[in-house]
């Protein structure tokens, strides 16, 4: 049986104060049913950390270096995230792979350095609508599935996988569970090629996931919890979420 795990995205958004009452309601709602968890932008890990220790939520990170350390103006290495108690972090979310330009081989490098960097990356694979509309799902979440199990090998074991579907992302218009779980079973399938624990890994949707559509999302036998964007920004709404997972 694999447990569900919510995750928050909180992507460029919150403030030193108004995550200080985000997180503080989160930890007040627990224990919770399922594996909760919060990335948040860089220059907050620190004060999460701080906040969220000994509690059940964990947290992480959004983005990752796909070098171990260096001349790399900018960039953060999972073993700083590490040092900051990261649990997870998120690698190949398609406003990386279409604003900065990330490949499939970049996305699986971040999520090799992750590894080795001991946390576990959040693999993000999706197609656009335009490639949903040309019958290019399948092979375009498999295209990028593939880049990281050819890199990681057995180790592909290790990750979380998130399916978001592009045109559900932020835009209200969630996939129907069957539009998901559709693509579900094929990650699941392609896993299991790649490594023997397959079937017990994790496969998240993300992409307007709310607290009145994540149940019957999670009641599907491929999705095993959500990646929530603009959600886990109001308390009420994410701890509904996880609740559905629970
Ligand atoms: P929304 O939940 O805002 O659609 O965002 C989904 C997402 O991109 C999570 O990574």
């Amino acid at each position: 049986m694999r447990r569900k795990l919510v995750v928050g995205n909180w992507k460029m958004h919150g403030s030193r104060a108004g995550n200080a009452e985000l997180l503080a309601a989160l930890v007040g709602a627990q224990p919770y049913g399922a594996d909760v968890a919060v990335c948040v932008p860089g220059v907050f890990v620190g004060e999460t950390a701080t906040q969220l220790t000994g509690s059940a939520v964990a947290w992480g990170a959004q983005d990752v270096s796909a070098h171990a350390q260096g001349a790399y103006t900018g960039e953060v290495s999972a073993s700083m995230l590490a040092e900051f108690g990261c649990r997870y972090v998120i690698v190949g979310h398609s406003e990386r792979r279409q604003y900065h330009a990330e490949s499939d081989e970049l996305v699986a490098a971040k999520a090799e350095s992750a590894l080795a960097g001991g946390i576990t990356p959040i693999v993000c694979v999706g197609e656009t609508l335009e490639e949903r509309d040309g019958a290019r799902t399948e092979a375009v979440v498999t295209r990028q599935l593939l880049a990281v199990t050819a890199r990681l090998g057995a180790r592909t074991s290790e990750i979380v996988l998130a399916y978001e579907p592009v045109w559900a992302i932020g835009t209200g218009r969630t996939a129907t569970p069957e539009q998901a779980q559709a693509v579900h079973a094929v990650l699941r399938a392609q896993l299991a090629a790649a490594c023997a624990s397959g079937a017990q890994m994790r496969i998240l949707y993300g992409g307007s996931v709310k607290g009145d559509n994540a149940r019957l999302l999670f009641a599907m036998p491929d999705i095993d919890g959500g990646l929530i964007g603009g959600a886990s920004l109001k308390a009420a709404e994410f701890i509904a979420i996880c609740r559905a997972a629970s």
